[in-house]
């Protein structure tokens, strides 16, 4: 099939390159010409597991292609998917700019019918929005259909993801509208699960605020456990165990970030506000996100009462492993208080830097612990699990080992001179 895909960020350039991985001529346009060169040169602008050699294969089998003209290709293509970023607003609703820009341009590019189809998270109600929209925009409505196709990859794994979803969601008005979306995936083996527009909206809303939910659950049962000096990894273990809990995002640490699981909560709560309901659950989910930095933060100062002038050294910028983003990641919140406390702050990631003044970026893993007083790991790469402690502590001043993703074990860490505070098994 001959697709237009909206958007070349994260979920747009992986559809459009599984899609064309499937066997489909894909077109993916982004109104960035910087964006699209790169891409055209053979250069990603994000880093992906598996996706550069994806889009370089299906660029050159000819099956996969880049354009910064949008019109003309709105125009030109019978199937549109729109991937376009979906960014908070100051108090919390959605920022749906991007997507009426693409809506409006289609509504001046109708040539024959058109099947448009809705990628981006977008708040309940906004696909039946545009139905209405290109209808008063003098659009025949016999020349389109909406779906709401909701996306759930994971940056890191996105290409896997995308290959092998759990689920696909097709919320769709009419049947056949429906099954032209499932044929663009028939190659690709997943239980479909088929809704109303809003239905599928709300889907992908309510997946992101459990999956929040369990993190956020997880870390207010970390915190009793550190007050009553258990260890949250027995408990984890112990919850896991039972199938209905499941052992998946139950990992206690510095909170959750990244592009998806905070402004989805935030979106879902002001929906759910804007009609008069009072969703306490999601607040709640928030709130103990938005305090988890606290508790570790306090755990520094008490054992370092006058942190100021120390040098502290954080191990991971990205909002976690094997990605790039640092899109509202836990550890720069983190870094944002050690300096406002006085801390002189050095990192290392393996992927990302932070390019600011104020802090110290290092290459080298080893070279960032120099002369420490404490290291703090904030997000946990798999580099930070096989690190030599011997040689991290020898370049040390100091011996505190503030691991906030419990990632190593601290009987090893102790062994090697640290003292060493997790989450929830102090
Ligand atoms: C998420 C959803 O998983 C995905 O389905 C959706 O399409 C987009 O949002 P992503 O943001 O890429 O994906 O990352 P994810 O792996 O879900 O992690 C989100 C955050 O939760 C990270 O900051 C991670 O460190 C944190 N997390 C995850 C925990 O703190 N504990 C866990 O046990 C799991």
């Amino acid at each position: 099939m001959d697709i237009c895909v909206v958007g070349a960020g994260y979920v747009g350039l992986t559809t459009s390159a599984v899609l064309a991985e499937l066997g489909h001529r894909v077109t993916c346009v982004d109104q960035n010409k910087e964006k699209t060169d790169l891409l055209n040169q053979g250069g990603i602008p994000i880093y992906e597991e598996g996706l550069s050699s994806l889009v370089k294969e299906n660029t050159q089998k000819k099956r996969l292609f880049f354009s910064d003209q949008v019109m003309i290709h709105l125009s030109r293509h019978p199937i549109i998917l729109i991937a376009v970023g979906t960014p908070p607003n100051e108090n919390g609703s959605t920022n749906l700019t991007f997507v009426k820009n693409v809506v409006q341009l289609i509504a001046k590019s109708m040539h024959g019918h058109k099947t448009i189809v809705i990628k981006s998270t977008v708040p309940p109600g906004t696909n039946e929005w545009i139905i209405r929209t290109l209808i008063n925009q003098g659009v025949d409505r016999q020349l389109f259909d909406v779906v709401s196709n909701p996306e759930f990859l994971k940056e890191g794994t996105a290409v896997a993801d995308s290959l092998h979803p759990h689920r696909i969601v097709i919320g769709a008005e009419n049947k056949q509208a429906a099954d032209r979306v499932r044929s663009l995936f028939k190659n690709i083996d997943a239980p479909v699960i088929h809704t109303s527009l809003t239905g599928a909206e709300l889907i992908k809303y309510a997946s992101n605020a459990f999956l929040a939910a369990k993190i956020s659950f997880i870390n207010e049962i970390s915190r009793i456990c550190d007050v009553y000096g258990a260890d949250i990894k027995d408990v984890q273990k112990g919850l896991a165990a039972d199938p209905r809990i499941n052992p998946y995002f139950l990992n206690a640490g510095l909170g959750y970030g990244g592009s998806c699981f905070p402004k989805d909560l935030s979106a879902l709560i002001y929906s759910a506000e804007s009609k008069s309901l009072d969703p306490v659950l999601l607040k709640a989910v928030t709130q103990v996100n938005e305090t988890q930095i606290d508790i570790y933060l306090h755990k520094l100062i008490q054992h370092i009462p006058e942190p100021r002038n120390k040098q502290i050294t954080v191990w991971g910028l990205t909002f976690k492993p094997d990605t790039d983003d640092l899109r509202d990641s836990q550890s720069i919140k983190l870094i944002r208080q050690l300096l406002q406390i006085g801390c002189s702050v050095h990192t290392y990631d393996p992927m990302a830097d932070l390019n600011s003044a104020e802090v110290t970026g290092h290459r080298e893993l080893y070279a960032s612990v120099r002369q420490s007083d404490v290291l703090i790991i904030a997000t946990e790469w798999h580099q930070f699990l096989e690190a030599d402690l011997e040689k991290v502590k020898k370049n040390m001043r100091g011996n505190l080992l503030l691991d906030c993703r419990n990632v190593l074990d601290p009987a090893r860490a102790k062994k090697h001179g640290f003292h060493y505070v997790g989450v929830g098994r102090s």
